[in-house]
Formats: structure tokens, C-alpha cells, sequence
């Protein structure tokens, strides 16, 4: 009722133009120099109206001299008014505030805890036309510059639930150019798999597998489900150069311009974790494990397993434990589908603890894996040691940030009093956010990525740590 009743008035507001467009973005001139001041510091004014659409700043395009420096702000509305889009402008959350760590603000929006439940637009309604879900969620805006025309890249994305974030993980990273694919746990509640399907039937470049597993935590199937991604991404296209896999609850950190800068100065490497197994853990590879499916994990039997392959060995380090996400290169995603020493490799570790932890790192030691990370053995790619490129993750035992989220199994879940933090990670996604912990910090986020694929500004990025990293440095 009560939003029936206040519809027409947000409706209207709709309608004004307020985006003050600086004609220049540097901070050169003091008046706009106190302009910025005044956006981040300012107290929230519930009569300013911050928003314009996504049509209004169409219709002004044409009288601007440089649209490089626009950035439209977001529909708050969907086309008939039937649901916000944004908890942002409903709840009037100011994420520059957040951003600059302005504590006293990020308390008291702390203490008006948002969720993604509190969201009143649903993606069934949203999807069940397609014109529609491009629209108010802005799929089809995007400024794309060339040099993203020109280096597609291929995205997968494993989820279980969480429906919203993945479909908000979707639109921030959606371009015509790239290729996605998406895995819906077999344990998904109902529905979910459906609400994908839908969504992934308004795109010709996104595909929802069919064939779905119910996936069992440190068994094989959480890198089958990548390789059936990796396969399908591979048949559909010939044009994408990296693969970039995501669990489902991360989140990205970077525009699709940025991406594509950071995976160039990659010269063809690889991007995963990749370090030698204590001891202590060679038990994981050493004995038969088994599935428990009243643990939902492997137990070890006292089976020994069949002996490692000879292409790999611990003595050599080319036995090497990682993440199982990373950037990958399309020749190394060939490799391996298609070589014989990776074929061998993931049927030997099927059997195993955790073999997603010890295929991409082992396979790319090798000489002959394309994008191999390892000349030397002294390279150790580690989360933990500010190397890795691909995912920021703050573990319970991280020394370098505190969460002050909270920790779900040992890892953090980040909350808005971490954006300031976010916004300078150089990685390009953070694992883990929960729509239901804390929506506002995803939506800031995604605020920011926009900002930044509109004025497609550069000046602030970290150019030094991705030409610096291990894989990276000194490989011509
Ligand atoms: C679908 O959405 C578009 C854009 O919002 C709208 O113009 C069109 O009328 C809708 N079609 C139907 C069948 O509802
Ligand atoms: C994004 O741009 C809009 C319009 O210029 C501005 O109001 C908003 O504060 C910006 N948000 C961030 C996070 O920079």
C-alpha cells in the first residue's frame, strides 16, 4: 500500500536532470575542488535527488563535448514502476562516504541493516521480459572502448544459491564481446536454476548448463564442473583469451577495461596460486579418499593410491597445491582438455583429497603447459604473500586486514566498513560477500565499477604490482 502511495511522487522525480557533470575531472580548480568535498563529506539531503535515469542521460549525450567524462546514474525504478532497483537510492546510502572511510556514516548505515531480501524487484518478474531485465539493470550501457573489443574474455561462474548476487555479478561484468558460462549446483533450492535459466536466455553469449552435479566439497567434481565450463566456452567461441572462473558468492573488483589491462601485462601467463605441499599434507594424494556422503566430504582409506604420474613429482615441485581460481589462458584451457599429460593428471587425482587444489597449480609448472607460471621453483604464487592477481580473500590468519564482517569458515565476509579497503585491493575479485549479510557493500561496490566504466580513468590504478608479481616479472 504504502508503495503504491509514494510511486507517483519517486516516479516523478525521475524525471529531473540533477547529475552535476564536472567538465573536467581533475581536481585542478578549487570551486570543483570543494564540489567533490562537498559530495563525499556532505550530510544527506532527503530532497536531493541523485539520480537520473539511464533514458535522460541518453537525451542529453548528444549536447555534451566529452562523454567520456558522463557517468548516467542508474533507474531506480523498473519501466512500470513496480519495483526499486537500487537499495541505494531507496535507503539514500551515499557510498562515496562509505568509500572514504567516514566512520561516524558507516556506523549508522551499520546500524540499518540491509539485505538483499529487503529488495522488492524480483528477477522473475525482472527476466520474464527480456527487454525488460536489460533495461533497468542496465545491461546494454556500457560504454566499451576497443581494446575490450579486442580481448574477449571467457567467465564461469559456479553457484549454489544466492540467485541475486550472481545476477548482479552478471550485469556488472556483462559485455557483448565476452562469453560466460554459469553452473548451478545440483543442490540449489528450487527455482534457482529456473530464475538462471531465464536469464541466461536473453543473452547469446551467456549459457546455463544444462547438466548440472551436486557438487561435494574437496572432491573432484569441484573442478569438473570447470571443466565442463571450459569445454563449452571453448566450442562456442574462438575469440577469448583468458578464462576467469568465480565461486558464486564473489564479487568483482574491477571494470572490464581494467581486466583487460591487467590480464595484458600478463603477457600470456597464467594467474593462479601455485606452491609446494607441506609434507604433512601429502597423505591427500598419497591414500584413496573416499565420498562421505553423511560428511559431504572425502574421508582417507588406508588404500594407497596408484603411484603420482611420471610428468609430476614432489622431489621436482612440480606436484604444487593452489586455488582453484585464477585467470587462465586459452591455450593453457586447451591444454588442458585436450593433452594427454592433463588427461592423466586429473584422472590420477580423482581420487584424492582436494585434487582442485593440485591440478592447476601442477599442470602449469610444466614446461610445455601454455602460460606455465614456474621457470623457477622459487616462484611461489600465494594469496597470502600479495602475489596473486586474480582474488582478494581475508582469511581468519591474513596480518594484513582485520575483517570486520564476520567469519564464515575461516573467511571473511565482507561488510561496508571494508570498502575503503576493497577499493584499493589490486586483484580483480574479493571472495566472499552475502547478500543477506550485507547488501550495501556489494551495491557500492557495483556503484563504483560503473562510475569508473563510464569516466574510464585510469589515473589511480596499480600498474606497478602487475608488472611486479612473480609470474609476471621478467618474462618478455
Ligand atoms: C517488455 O519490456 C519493455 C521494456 O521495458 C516494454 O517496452 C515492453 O512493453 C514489455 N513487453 C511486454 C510484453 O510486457
Ligand atoms: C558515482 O557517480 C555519481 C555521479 O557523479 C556520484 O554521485 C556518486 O557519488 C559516484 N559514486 C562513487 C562511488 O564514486
Amino acid at each position: 500500500m504504502g508503495r503504491h502511495l509514494t510511486c507517483p511522487l519517486r516516479r516523478s522525480q525521475l524525471s529531473y536532470v540533477v547529475l552535476f557533470l564536472l567538465p573536467v575531472l581533475f581536481l585542478g580548480i578549487s570551486q570543483r575542488f570543494s564540489e567533490r568535498d562537498h559530495q563525499i563529506t556532505g550530510s544527506i539531503n532527503p530532497h536531493e535527488k541523485p539520480f537520473m535515469s539511464i533514458r535522460d542521460a541518453r537525451s542529453e549525450e548528444n549536447n555534451q563535448h566529452d562523454q567520456k567524462l558522463r557517468v548516467p546514474i542508474r533507474n531506480t525504478w523498473d519501466e512500470e514502476g513496480n519495483c526499486w532497483f537500487s537499495t541505494l537510492a531507496e535507503k539514500q546510502i551515499n557510498c562515496k562516504r562509505l568509500f572514504v572511510n567516514d566512520i561516524p556514516y558507516i556506523s549508522q548505515t551499520a546500524s540499518n541493516k540491509v539485505s538483499a531480501s529487503v529488495k522488492t524487484c524480483s528477477l522473475d518478474f525482472l527476466s520474464s521480459n527480456c527487454s525488460r531485465l536489460k533495461e533497468v539493470h542496465g545491461y546494454t550501457k556500457w560504454p566499451i572502448t576497443q581494446e575490450e573489443k579486442d580481448f574477449p574474455i571467457a567467465f564461469a561462474i559456479k553457484m549454489h544459491k544466492a540467485v541475486g548476487q550472481t545476477e548482479q555479478m552478471l550485469r556488472t561484468i556483462w559485455r557483448p564481446q565476452n562469453v560466460y558460462c554459469i553452473h548451478v549446483d545440483k543442490k540449489a533450492k528450487p527455482g534457482i536454476f529456473e530464475t538462471v535459466k531465464n536469464i541466461g536466455s536473453c543473452f547469446d553469449n551467456v549459457y546455463v548448463l544444462e547438466e548440472r552435479l551436486d557438487v561435494m566439497y574437496t572432491s573432484i567434481d569441484m573442478m569438473q564442473t570447470d571443466l565442463m565450463c571450459m569445454k563449452k566456452l571453448l566450442e562456442v567461441n574462438s575469440e577469448w583469451k583468458y578464462y576467469i572462473n568465480f565461486a558464486g558468492q564473489e564479487y568483482i573488483l574491477k571494470t572490464n577495461l581494467e581486466i583487460v589491462k591487467i590480464l595484458k601485462i600478463l603477457k600470456g601467463a597464467n594467474d593462479i596460486e601455485s606452491y609446494p605441499y607441506s609434507p604433512t599434507e601429502y597423505i591427500r594424494f598419497q591414500y584413496v579418499h573416499k565420498r562421505s556422503p553423511e560428511k559431504g566430504i572425502l574421508l582417507k582409506t588406508e588404500t594407497l593410491k596408484s603411484p603420482i604420474p611420471s610428468r609430476f613429482s614432489v622431489e621436482a615441485r612440480t606436484l604444487r597445491k593452489g586455488s582453484m581460481y585464477g585467470s587462465f589462458t586459452r591455450g593453457f584451457v586447451d591444454f588442458v582438455l585436450n593433452s594427454e599429460i592433463a588427461k592423466e593428471l586429473i584422472s590420477w587425482a580423482a581420487d584424492m583429497y582436494a585434487p582442485e587444489e593440485l591440478i592447476w597449480p601442477s599442470l602449469s609448472s610444466l614446461p610445455e603447459a601454455p602460460g606455465n607460471v614456474l621457470q623457477d621453483s622459487y616462484k611461489y604464487i600465494k594469496q597470502v604473500n600479495h602475489n596473486f592477481i586474480s582474488k582478494a580473500v581475508t582469511w581468519k590468519w591474513t596480518r594484513a586486514h582485520r575483517c570486520v564482517g564476520q567469519y564464515v569458515r575461516s573467511v571473511c565476509i565482507y561488510g561496508i566498513h571494508e570498502l575503503s579497503w576493497l577499493l584499493i585491493q589490486p586483484n580483480i575479485a574479493a571472495n566472499k560477500f552475502d547478500e543477506e549479510v550485507d547488501q550495501v557493500v556489494i551495491d557500492c561496490l557495483e556503484e563504483s565499477l560503473y562510475n569508473r566504466t563510464f569516466s574510464q580513468n585510469l589515473d589511480n590504478f596499480n600498474w606497478y604490482f602487475y608488472y611486479h608479481v612473480p609470474h609476471v616479472d621478467g618474462r618478455d
